[in-house]
């Protein structure tokens, strides 16, 4: 028996890294999932797996989501799951940030996941069941120089207790994670500086950098009925880097 038989899931940015294995460990957990992301050719690979389906979505779009969310609930008759993970980078030093870097980055990482609960929380409220899991970052909680990815992991943050105290009457949970450095396609730049990997994996109580299925196993337990009593919690999955 799978942790999430009968459900169904749908994980943005299921295309790569943190995202991917999601799509991997819950599909084997029982559950039909929609991997959704921009990036079409590799959600091709994705899609490849049993009982996963890849379909375009851009976050920043309310009218993607909106169709998305629709076209979702009537394929597969319910939504039970939902984790807001798509999402993008940046290191830029705070005096280059300029209005056009900051409108990209919050909309994507801010309005992304304000608009998947907008879309889709009304059919889980429908039902009066329903998991939804953000990703925040652990950067949101500590300076580490990342200024406007920062903040719009802060709003990530704050959005996540607004939907669970708005939608929690109506059955439907919010909670969040909160990744410290994971291996992904997004921190690959990292491993080209022996020194700086280094000094990283130093700085981190548990002596190593995050994995993927660090992010997922915690997605899981979220996602699933396990933690039917838990919503607006936030876990910070980062070695005890930010304990410190
Ligand atoms: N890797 C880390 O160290 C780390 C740390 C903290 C938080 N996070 C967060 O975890 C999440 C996943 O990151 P990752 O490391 O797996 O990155 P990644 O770059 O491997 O994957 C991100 C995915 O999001 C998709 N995406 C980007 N913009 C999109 C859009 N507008 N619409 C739909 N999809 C879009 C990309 O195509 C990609 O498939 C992100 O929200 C990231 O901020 C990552």
């Amino acid at each position: 028996m799978g942790r999430l038989d009968n459900k169904v899931a749908i994980i943005t940015g299921g295309a790569s890294g943190i995202g991917e294995r999601m799509v991997e460990l819950f599909s084997q957990e029982g559950a039909t999932v929609i991997a959704a992301d921009i990036n079409e050719a590799a959600l091709e690979k994705v899609s490849e797996k049993e009982n996963v389906v890849g379909m375009k979505l851009n976050v920043a779009s309310d009218e993607d989501w909106k169709a998305f969310a629709k076209e979702v609930n009537d394929r597969f008759g319910e939504i039970d799951i939902l984790v807001n993970n798509a999402g993008i980078s940046s290191e830029k030093p705070y005096e280059e940030i300029d209005l056009d870097d900051w409108q990209k980055m919050l909309s994507i990482n801010g309005f992304g996941p304000f608009a998947g609960i907008k879309h889709v929380a009304p059919y889980m409220a429908a039902q009066h069941k329903g998991s939804i899991v953000n990703i925040s970052s652990y950067t949101a909680q500590i300076g580490q120089g990342f200024n406007h990815y920062s903040a719009s992991k802060g709003a990530v943050r704050a959005l996540s207790k607004a939907a669970a105290t708005t939608f929690g009457r109506q059955g439907v949970r919010v909670n969040t994670l909160f990744p410290g450095i994971i291996e992904t396609p997004m921190t690959d730049a990292l491993s080209t500086s022996k020194e700086l990997l280094g000094r990283l994996i130093q700085a981190t109580p548990l002596q190593r950098l995050g994995k993927p299925e660090d992010i997922a196993n915690a997605a899981l337990f979220l996602a699933s009925d396990e933690s039917s009593y838990i919503t607006g919690s936030e876990l910070v999955i980062d070695g005890g880097f930010s304990a410190q």
